[in-house]
């Protein structure tokens, strides 16, 4: 017996802003047989393989898949005919696995695609796979954002690289996005005020009045060293940086003796000529003089923390501590809409799809 499995695989290089043209939905049969040993989805190093733990595959139905900036920096390095990577949430539906029941939910890096057979004893490291987290009462779809990756990317990036300490002044760039919204807020729950940025009127009005922090501007419409001169009167202490470029250069004008910048992300030079890196100007001596910290954090830093981050962010969301926002797409072939609409900014909190 086989099954249908779909998925998308990169049809044309994408040139600046991907376009939907440039994804191809691909149908490939699957054998509903678990085999064993089973197929090794990515170039892992592990050191468990499948001599040893023999017949453990399973076959999952994706729920809710995960579009994410980073898959922009992928698409100009993948193979044109590879699969876009990317996490979801999947029903196990056939197993062999005892880790892993039938009707059980796992978090996978599975790729874009519907159904997915793997052997999870090669893919034992938190990257490519666990079992889905206790949510409690909170959606399964958060495992692929505020529960999972993204809420572990705000909370270890301010929280260790940042240091955020009571009565300062944190900066967040896209900050009504998946990311930015949560560190705006874990910044407000250690005593911080916070400045946020974001590119319309409304999420600048989800900052002030549902997240409520102090100060959020429309970096497309204000002049932002006149923002940061109003909302940070006293300079900036830590800078939480989505975005790199021109804004970055602005903010870090304004830094603190002491400021810490914790370097996430530089989408603003995502759609850019790959061939050239992004470069923005940067200020030495002010930096030197004024003894800033600048810390490049990648999340997969903190995997041996993994579960003391999410369990957190879940616990602090069931409080009522924690706003969540989604931006929700439909449907799997709407993939790549989804994943444009991401970079174009027209989400508000995680862009996700609905399988
Ligand atoms: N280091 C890590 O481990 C790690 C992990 C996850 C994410 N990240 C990074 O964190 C950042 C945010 O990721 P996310 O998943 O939370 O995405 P997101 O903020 O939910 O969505 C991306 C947002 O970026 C903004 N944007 C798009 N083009 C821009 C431009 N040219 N200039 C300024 N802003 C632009 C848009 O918001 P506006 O409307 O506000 O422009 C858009 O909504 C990204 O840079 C991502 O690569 C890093």
């Amino acid at each position: 017996m086989t099954i249908k499995a779909r998925k998308f695989v990169l049809r044309n290089r994408p040139q600046g802003l991907p376009k939907t043209s440039d994804f191809e939905l691909v149908e490939e049969e699957i054998s509903e047989n678990l085999e064993d040993g089973g197929i090794k989805l990515f170039k892992c190093n592990t050191s468990k393989n499948s001599d040893i733990f023999g017949i453990t595959e399973i076959l999952c139905k994706a729920e809710w898949l995960s579009v994410d900036p980073y898959m922009r920096l992928v698409a100009n390095n993948l193979q044109l005919g590879e699969m876009m990577p990317g996490v979801q949430v999947a029903r196990v539906i056939k197993s062999r696995s005892p880790e892993y029941e039938e009707g059980s939910k796992v978090v996978g890096l599975f790729g874009w695609r519907d159904t997915t057979k793997c052997n999870p004893s090669l893919h034992t490291e938190i990257e490519y796979l666990y079992p889905l987290p206790d949510m409690k009462s909170l959606p399964e779809s958060y495992a692929i954002g505020s529960v999972g990756r993204v809420g572990n990317t705000a909370y270890f990036g301010l929280l260790d690289v940042g240091c955020p300490q009571p009565g300062e002044t944190v900066v967040v760039s896209a900050a009504a996005g998946a990311v930015g919204s949560l560190v705006g807020q874990i910044a407000k729950l250690k005593g911080c005020k916070v400045v946020g940025f974001a590119g319309s009127d409304e999420k600048v009005d989800f900052l002030l009045n549902d997240l409520g922090f102090e100060n959020a501007f429309n970096y497309k419409t204000v002049n932002v060293p006149d923002a940061l001169v109003k909302a940070a009167p006293k300079g900036v202490d830590v800078y939480f940086d989505n975005v790199g470029g021109e804004f970055a250069f602005h903010v870090t004008q304004k830094m603190n003796q002491g400021g810490r910048i914790a370097l996430c992300g530089a989408i603003s030079s995502y759609n850019r000529d790959a061939s050239q890196p992004a470069m923005i100007p940067f200020d030495y001596t002010k930096m030197i003089y004024n003894n800033i910290k600048l810390e490049g954090l990648h999340v997969l830093r903190w995997k041996h923390r993994w579960f003391e981050g999410i369990n957190q962010i879940r616990d602090w969301i069931l409080e009522g501590k924690i706003v969540v926002r989604e931006t929700v797409t439909e449907g799997f072939e709407n993939m790549p809409e989804a994943f444009i609409r991401l970079l174009k900014g027209s989400n508000i909190g995680k862009e996700v799809v609905k399988c």
